[in-house]
């Protein structure tokens, strides 16, 4: 772990803004408003097995409100931190079926904001770590609203991207075009201090992450790599170590920090209609930009990730992300033929 200069994150994401002369504090303020969404978040994920205790009947809990499912809070709860501010124009959630507009009486600003309100939900109840993954764009239409042809980009028009990890201690981290910067909330104080100055992901590392009861539906070039990382040969670190605890956030947090590649390839039982599983807006796009900017590569085996058009706002595509020179092994083999 880094050495903590007990900085704020405000203070960070106020000092970074001040690296553009123009800026106008808008975009620190919409920053400020989702740590906010992420504290409150956190609170409840953090009592998530109190859920039934305190719900008594499962129904009610003691404040008098109906127990939500935690994805389904996480995403009002975004949705309320977020729409009255002033910074956002619209918003759209892998929870949503559409966008999900600014309501009229509040003022229109002129960011995007698209979410993965809890990623890895299915680890909750059995205190697994779970997370929160955002993305920024700027506007692009310029009609009286904004509509879904400003959500549909390429993830390489992002201007800030992050993840919230609810694990053993809450993290945020970040970037903005300048650097990835990690978080760590001090509970006492409830703020979120710098922790992980200016992340660098390992060239090279000796985990890999992939579902490996999917093996009977994967690609041949997928079968030839994940075999080859489990071949023993100590002079190129392998067999590599399996790590997977079926949160993307979380193993996409390890491997940054460690080192190494997640893998989510298409299913391959119909050849003729690959089926990809994660989502391009909500997944895909804002760990793209992060591991970018620490050094490493995201790829769907045949073409960078921040350089697809989206063309819907649920796509989902191949997701294999990491150290940068095993994610350009992964593409040799995956298009070797
Ligand atoms: P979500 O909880 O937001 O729907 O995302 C679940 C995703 C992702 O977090 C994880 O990497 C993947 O699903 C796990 O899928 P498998 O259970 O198929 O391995
Ligand atoms: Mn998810
Ligand atoms: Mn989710």
């Amino acid at each position: 772990m880094q050495k903590s200069k007990a900085v704020t994150i405000q203070r960070h994401i106020v000092e970074q803004e001040r690296l553009f002369p123009k800026a106008t504090g808008d975009f620190t303020g919409l920053l400020w408003d989702l740590t906010l969404a992420a504290k409150t978040i956190s609170r409840e994920v953090n009592k998530a097995g109190l859920a039934e205790i305190l719900g008594l009947t499962g129904e009610v809990n003691i404040h008098g409100d109906a127990v939500k499912k935690l994805d389904v809070y996480a995403n009002e709860r975004i949705c309320k931190s977020m729409e009255h501010g002033g910074h956002l124009c619209v918003m759209a959630s892998e929870e949503n079926e559409d966008v999900i507009p600014i309501p009229d009486e509040f003022p229109k600003g002129k960011y995007v904001l698209m979410f993965d309100p809890l990623d890895g939900s299915s680890n909750i109840d059995a205190n697994v770590s779970v997370g929160t993954i955002f993305s920024i764009y700027r506007r692009k239409t310029t009609g009286r609203d904004a509509t879904i042809e400003d959500c549909l980009r390429k993830g390489m028009e992002q201007v800030a991207a992050g993840y919230i990890v609810y694990g053993s201690s809450t993290m945020m981290v970040y970037t903005t075009g300048q650097g990835v910067h990690g978080f760590t909330l001090d509970p006492s104080v409830g703020e979120f201090l710098l922790s992980h100055e200016n992340i660098e992901i390992p060239s090279k590392g000796k985990i890999y992450s992939i579902n490996e009861g999917n093996a009977h539906t994967w690609d041949e070039g997928t079968r030839r790599y994940i075999a080859y990382l489990k071949e023993n040969d100590p002079s190129t670190s392998r067999p590599y170590s399996l790590r997977y605890i079926g949160s993307l956030v979380a193993d996409f947090h390890r491997n940054l920090l460690y080192g190494g590649i997640f893998l989510y390839p298409a299913d391959y039982k119909d050849p003729k209609k690959p089926k990809p599983k994660l989502r391009l807006l909500y997944e895909a796009n804002p760990l793209a930009f992060i591991v970018e900017q620490a050094g490493g590569m995201a790829s769907t085996g045949k073409e960078r990730i921040l350089d697809i058009q989206a063309t819907e706002l649920h796509q989902k595509v191949p997701l294999i992300i990491g150290s940068k020179e095993d994610v350009l092994l992964y593409e040799k083999f995956f298009n070797q033929k």
